[in-house]
């Protein structure tokens, strides 16, 4: 059974509400929900969190070895932006798979780059939730085949 940490970056708590012809009407509760049935069907477990600030998010992933298998993280914005985080993915020993809802590579230009990638296992890019779903499955595969 594994545990995963399932990270979401600024501005996220309002998806629903927030630009909902980009994002949707899908709540971060709601899509929560969806990624801890999925892993409950196959026996696994997921703790969410989200915050809109840099070092919180730096020191949830630094210290996530000790009791998770692996991290589902959508960074948000910081995904273009924060090498603190790409720091961060790549010092610790658990997988790390990046998500977005939407397609950042057929938005404004300044989302094509992405940081953060390089640290990462693989990115999903413009499923909207479930973006999260297939995120969650790359994930287990991975942990699953590194056991
Ligand atoms: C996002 C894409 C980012 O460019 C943006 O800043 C977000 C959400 C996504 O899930 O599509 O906040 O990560």
């Amino acid at each position: 059974m594994a545990k995963i940490l399932v990270l979401s970056g600024p501005n996220l708590q309002l998806l629903g509400t927030r630009e909902p012809d980009i994002y949707g009407r899908t709540t971060l509760e709601e899509i929560h929900a969806l990624v801890a049935t999925d892993a409950k069907q196959g026996g696994h477990s997921i703790v969410a969190r989200q915050s809109n600030h840099e070092g919180e998010l730096v020191d949830w992933i630094s210290g996530a070895s000790d009791e998770f298998d692996g991290i589902l993280l959508n960074p948000a914005a910081l995904a273009h932006t924060s090498l603190a985080i790409c720091d961060s993915v790549a010092s610790i020993s658990i997988p790390t798979v990046e998500v977005h809802l939407t397609n950042v590579f057929g938005r404004e230009e300044f989302r094509r780059k992405l940081v953060i990638a390089a640290s990462v296992k693989g990115v999903i890019t413009g499923f909207g939730p479930e973006s999260y779903r297939l995120g969650l499955r790359a994930l287990l595969q991975i942990i699953a085949e590194a056991n």
